[in-house]
């Protein structure tokens, strides 16, 4: 599967989903190797501040011919995942174009709502060239022991694009981990955010094998 994680909104959790879905699919023994189409570079920075083994190569490929340097790596993974980046339209286009599955991580707020428009702008471009092409919100930060933002999933609902039903919320672990260039899911792997995480890895791995409705 090639995944891209895309939202030109900055600060979503573009990197931090990143880096612990990748970690989720190495530790389940895929060969995974993440991108970082950032030109900001954090899923490197990340990469070179990790004490443990790394789980999987991360390289650095922040260009707008993604799209025709990825097919070169694809034998030698099963999972490739695109860390993209904030505002540049011409590199989430690419990602777009290199990838089955899109990802776009929402916080659960208005302004995120009204900013997702950009990237589903560019999807909707891309559905004419990509037929087969799945796409999905996430929402991440989400307040513990709150409703989801009832609201936020009804106001994205007005998207063509469908909220992923597994949400990831607001919890300083994954910030402490991403210290140490690692994840929840090796902090605290029987932790709740690594729970969450887990539980996002698998819908994401069932939209990528889902029949595409004619
Ligand atoms: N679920 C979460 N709980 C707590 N902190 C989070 C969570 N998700 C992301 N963060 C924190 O929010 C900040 C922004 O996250 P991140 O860097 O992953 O976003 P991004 O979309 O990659 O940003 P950019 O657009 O700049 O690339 C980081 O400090 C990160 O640690
Ligand atoms: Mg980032």
């Amino acid at each position: 599967m090639i995944l891209a994680i895309l939202n030109q909104k900055g600060g979503v959790g573009k990197t931090t989903l990143a880096v612990h879905i990748s970690t989720a699919l190495a530790l389940q023994g895929g060969r995974v190797l993440l991108v970082d189409a950032d030109p900001q570079g954090s899923a490197l920075d990340w990469s070179a501040c990790r004490e443990a083994d790394p789980l999987f190569p991360v390289i650095g490929l922040p260009k707008n011919n993604l799209h025709k340097e990825l097919p070169s790596h694809a034998p030698h993974y099963d999972h490739i995942l695109i860390d993209g980046p904030p505002r540049v339209n011409e590199l989430a286009r690419s990602a777009i174009m290199a990838s089955d599955v899109v990802l776009i991580p929402v916080q659960p707020s208005p302004y995120d709502v009204w900013a997702a428009k950009e990237i589903v702008d560019l999807l909707r471009e891309a559905a004419v060239f990509k037929e087969n092409l799945k796409s999905r919100f996430a929402i991440n930060r989400k307040i513990v022991n709150t409703a989801i933002g009832r609201d936020v999933v009804e106001a994205l609902a007005d998207y063509a694009v469908p909220v992923l039903g597994a949400a990831v919320c607001q919890r300083v672990a994954f910030a402490e981990s991403a210290a140490q260039g690692s994840t929840v899911l090796e902090t605290d792997p029987q932790g709740v955010a690594s729970r969450e995480i887990q539980k996002l890895t698998r819908e994401i791995l069932a939209v990528n094998t889902m029949e595409v409705a004619a």
